[in-house]
This record gives structure tokens, sequence and C-alpha cells, in this order.
């Protein structure tokens, strides 16, 4: 399914629309040498999330899979100086390389990383943020996802934003029977027709996928 026009376009656009981020490139770099899987937003992916993140003014963002801080280091820098990014990543060596990285960015003080499974974090996140993020990105294991979406609704104001990726999976969301295509159908089944979620499907330097965006009311 894959098309290398997609790859070109994506080179051609991050050339055109992304500036050279030395940061960037170490965080890049960094999560590389550690051996982390390369799956991380592309640029002009982390683009979107930052400048969708500075248009509704997030003050508080909550994301799920920090992996090595890419989208993250994104996210944080759309926050104002006093803005919280809370991140949650089950792997320690993730969320040490991950830490590294927020510190080399200069976003640490911005940043909340809590290490352990998102299942387990997420009820002790309740009595602090209850109804208290404006933005949510729920990109950590696709299995999980609908258990993440009843989380994020919960943590999420009104009229917040909850943002799932990889819901379409090469259109594997169709019929797929691996337990992350079961997890995205399964969200997309639960977001129910009131009109208040839209899946928009993307190509680009990571194939053929997807994310939903839902607006929590
Ligand atoms: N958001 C990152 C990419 C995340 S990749 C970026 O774009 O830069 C998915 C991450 O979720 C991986 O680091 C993986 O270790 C983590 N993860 C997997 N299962 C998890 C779980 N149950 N709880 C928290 N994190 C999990
Ligand atoms: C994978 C995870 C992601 O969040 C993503 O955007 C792409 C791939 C993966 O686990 O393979
Ligand atoms: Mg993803």
């Amino acid at each position: 399914m894959d098309n290398p026009t997609w790859q070109q376009v994506d080179d051609f656009l991050e050339k055109l629309l992304a500036p050279d981020d030395p940061t960037l490139s170490a965080a890049l770099a960094a999560a590389e040498a550690a051996g982390l899987p390369a799956i991380q937003v592309s640029r002009m992916q982390a683009q979107f999330l930052h400048i969708l993140a500075r248009a509704i003014g997030a003050r508080r963002i909550l994301e799920l899979g920090t992996l090595g801080g890419y989208s993250g280091i994104w996210l944080a820098r759309a926050l104002p100086a006093d803005g919280q990014l809370v991140t949650l990543e089950a792997e320690a060596r993730h969320a040490e390389v991950a830490a590294a990285n927020f510190a080399a960015a200069g976003v640490s003080e911005r940043v909340r990383l809590h290490v352990g499974p998102a299942l387990e974090t997420l009820p002790t996140l309740l009595a602090e943020y209850e109804a208290g993020f404006d933005l949510c990105f729920l990109d950590a294991d696709k299995a999980n996802l609908p258990a993440y979406f009843d989380w994020a609704r919960r943590l999420t104001r009104k009229g917040g934003l909850i943002l799932s990726d990889n819901v379409v999976r090469s259109g594997q969301v169709l019929n797929g029977t691996d337990a992350s295509s079961q997890g995205a159908r399964s969200l997309l089944q639960a977001l129910g027709n009131r009109g208040d979620s839209a899946v928009l499907q993307t190509v680009g330097s990571k194939g053929y996928d997807g994310f939903a965006l839902t607006i929590v009311e």
C-alpha cells in the first residue's frame, strides 16, 4: 500500500515548511542511538500537532506514549511558560531517552513524565486533572485505545480535544484481526455518530494511516 510519492511529497513539504532544528535532529539521533523504534510522528504531523495545540490555546496537554519525546517536544513548545505536558511511557528505557531530550530542548520545566503502563498511571491523574486537560494525544499501544479514550474523556475539559493516532492502519481497521487493528476499530465503533468526532485519513513518510479527532462535549 506504500507509494513512493507519499515519501517524496513529505520530503518536499519538510524542505518548504520545516526549518532546520538542531534540537530536534539531536533528539531523533539520540533515540536512534539508544535503539528506540523510529515510530514517532513525522515532522509534518508534529507541526500539525503543535499548531493544533496553539490554535486552542492549550495550557495542559496529556500524551500517552512518550517514546523518545519527539512529539512531546513539539507539544511542550506549544505551551505557555506556565503550561504543562503530562506524558506517559511504559518503557523505562524510552522514558530515559525522552527525559534527556526534553532537557536538551529546554522544556523539562513544562513536562511531567510518568513511567509505567498508562492504565496504571491514568487513575492517579484524576485527583489533580479531572476535566483539566485541553488536549489529549493518544499514541501508546493501540490495543488499549478504547480504554485510553474513556480516560481521556474524563480528563479533558468541555470543548477540549482528543486526538487518537493510528486508527486507519493501511486500511487494516476494516478487517484486521491483530490487537492494534481491533483496538482502533473498537474505538471508532465507540465514538458514536453525534458528529463530535472526525477521522482524517493520511499518507506520507509513515505510510497510510489516519487519526481521529474528538471534541469533548
Ligand atoms: N508519541 C511518540 C511516539 C509514541 S510510540 C512520538 O510521536 O514521538 C508508542 C509508545 O508507547 C512507545 O514508546 C511504547 O513504549 C509506549 N507504550 C506502549 N504501551 C504502553 C502502555 N501500556 N503505557 C504507556 N506507554 C506505552
Ligand atoms: C507504531 C506506533 C505508532 O504510534 C505509529 O504512529 C506508527 C507505528 C508501531 O507500533 O509500529
Ligand atoms: Mg502513532
